[in-house]
């Protein structure tokens, strides 16, 4: 894949208890963009994010990842380009030990063990949770897991790096790393999140999810000086805390 773009064009999806949880959404991110991901809850930020690597495929429309149609066929492609952190940590861990849980992708991927050795490391030391490497994942404090779930997608290297609500159950040091981590990954990052820090730390574009359908598309500055947007969110005008940083 030449260019690490995802494109939605005109995507929807209802479940099958028939909430439409997409409706008609069409959005191009292209290569370094780090953009937000907006909405109250039961939006539809999670539904979105799930078919950007394929979890969920658009019942209608379609969605590109780089040049490739993410289709049935094209998942295993798609998904050495697209991490996804989920929303709950729990959906992503499944091995008996952490550092099985971090080395499983890259041994999918079918490298070399020395390979998967090195991402192990880099990865869950990029998280600081190098510590908990023999540890059980389902005996993590919720902030832990977190930081191992996201560790599980680093290392497999991605060029799209996705994440649902990702500081959430993070304490204060946690949070500023992965700021850092996230202002220092060089490609294309799309984040929901309910978190007005990180959209200011790393985010230059928001997009914003009403019932299913996207609303709008503009920077964190437009976003604070639209009232309607504003109380679409429920950000009231004591809520500053978005001042675009010079
Ligand atoms: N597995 C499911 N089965 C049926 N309906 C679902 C399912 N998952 C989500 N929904 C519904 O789809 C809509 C969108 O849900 P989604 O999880 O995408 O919202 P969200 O914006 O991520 O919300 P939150 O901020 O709470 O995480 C909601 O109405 C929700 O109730
Ligand atoms: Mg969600």
């Amino acid at each position: 894949m030449s260019h690490h773009f995802i494109r939605f064009s005109h995507v929807s999806y209802t479940y099958p208890s028939g909430t439409k949880a997409l409706d008609d959404v069409s959005f191009l991110i292209t290569h370094g963009e780090k953009v937000a991901l907006l909405g109250v809850n039961g939006a539809g930020k999670s539904t979105l994010l799930l078919h950007t690597n394929g979890l969920l495929l658009a019942q209608e429309g379609e969605v590109n990842v780089g040049d490739v149609p993410v289709t049935r066929k094209t998942l295993p492609l798609v998904r050495q380009s697209v991490g996804l952190v989920f929303q709950n940590p729990d959906d992503q861990l499944f091995m008996p030990t952490v550092e099985e849980d971090v080395a499983f992708g890259p041994a999918n991927m079918r490298l070399p063990d020395a390979e998967i050795g090195r991402r192990v490391e880099v990865a869950l030391d990029r998280v600081g949770a190098l510590d908990l490497r023999r540890r059980a994942p389902s005996e993590l404090s919720g902030g832990q897991k977190r930081r191992v779930a996201i560790a599980t997608v680093l290392s497999m290297e991605p060029s799209i790096l996705v994440l649902d609500e990702p500081t959430s159950n993070l304490d204060w040091k946690a949070q500023a790393g992965l700021m850092d981590l996230l202002r220092e990954f060089d490609h294309t990052c799309l984040i929901a999140t309910h978190d007005l820090e990180l959209i200011r730390e790393v985010c230059r574009r928001c997009l914003v999810l009403d019932g299913g359908r996207l609303v709008a598309d503009v920077t964190p500055g437009e976003l604070l000086a639209d009232g309607a947007l504003r109380a679409l969110l429920g950000l009231g005008a004591e809520r500053q805390e978005l001042r675009v940083k010079s």
